[in-house]
């Protein structure tokens, strides 16, 4: 099973990195997979820490794959890092053993401190939706036009029956970068 967060790590001179990422629990260690190349990927290696958040604000997710990374961050308990101010929960993360492969290393971490902040409120099919919107953003340069037509079509359902303004907000930045890759893909020479 594989839950979508939000990882924040920092690098060796203190530069905070955001990035959503699937994160596997297996056993009783979490484990990242980073695609290479991966600041992320290369912030735990260095460091050997990062923090999980689980959130809620979907314009986060939304918000690291259009540029705006800039999200309002507090110190972590245990390690030297940093969590999201919007988190519902976080876990703290030490990194065990580190799995390498050509195209996605494996990162098997050992769960140092898990602190809940507010409720989770209940499934929202808006905010499901912009996550799914997200990842297809994440690969836009990887589908086919006719896939991305058709799965906004479908998603954008969910969004207009149950988004609230944090998710409609969302939803239209990943709108607006699928125009610009449309727009950039039309001038190319054919
Ligand atoms: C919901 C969601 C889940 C994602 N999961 C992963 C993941 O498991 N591994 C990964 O490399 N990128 C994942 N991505 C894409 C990364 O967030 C994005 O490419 C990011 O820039 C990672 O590279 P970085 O560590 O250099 O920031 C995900 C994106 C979304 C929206």
């Amino acid at each position: 099973m594989i839950f979508e967060t939000i990882v924040t790590t920092r690098s060796p001179s203190g530069a905070v990195h955001i990035a959503p990422m699937g994160i596997r629990e297996e056993r009783d260690l979490l484990v990242l997979a980073p695609f290479k190349p991966s600041t992320t990927l290369e912030n735990v290696l260095s460091t050997g820490y990062a923090v999980v958040n689980y959130s809620d604000d979907v314009r986060i997710f939304a918000g690291c794959l259009t540029g705006r990374r800039d999200w309002p961050l507090t110190p972590a308990d245990r390690i030297p890092g940093v969590r999201l101010v919007a988190a519902l929960a976080h876990a703290e993360l030490q990194l065990l053993h580190a799995e390498d492969d050509p195209l996605r290393p494996r990162l098997h971490c050992r769960r140092v401190h898990l602190q809940n902040h507010r409720p989770f409120r209940g499934f929202n099919r808006a905010q499901a939706a912009v996550l799914e919107a997200a990842i297809l953003v994440s690969r836009l340069h990887l589908l086919p036009r006719e896939k991305i037509e058709a799965e906004v079509k479908y998603l954008s359902i969910a969004v207009e029956k149950t988004a609230g303004p944090a998710e409609r907000e969302a939803w239209g930045w990943l709108m607006e970068a699928i125009a610009v890759h449309d727009a950039r893909q039309a001038e190319r020479p054919v």
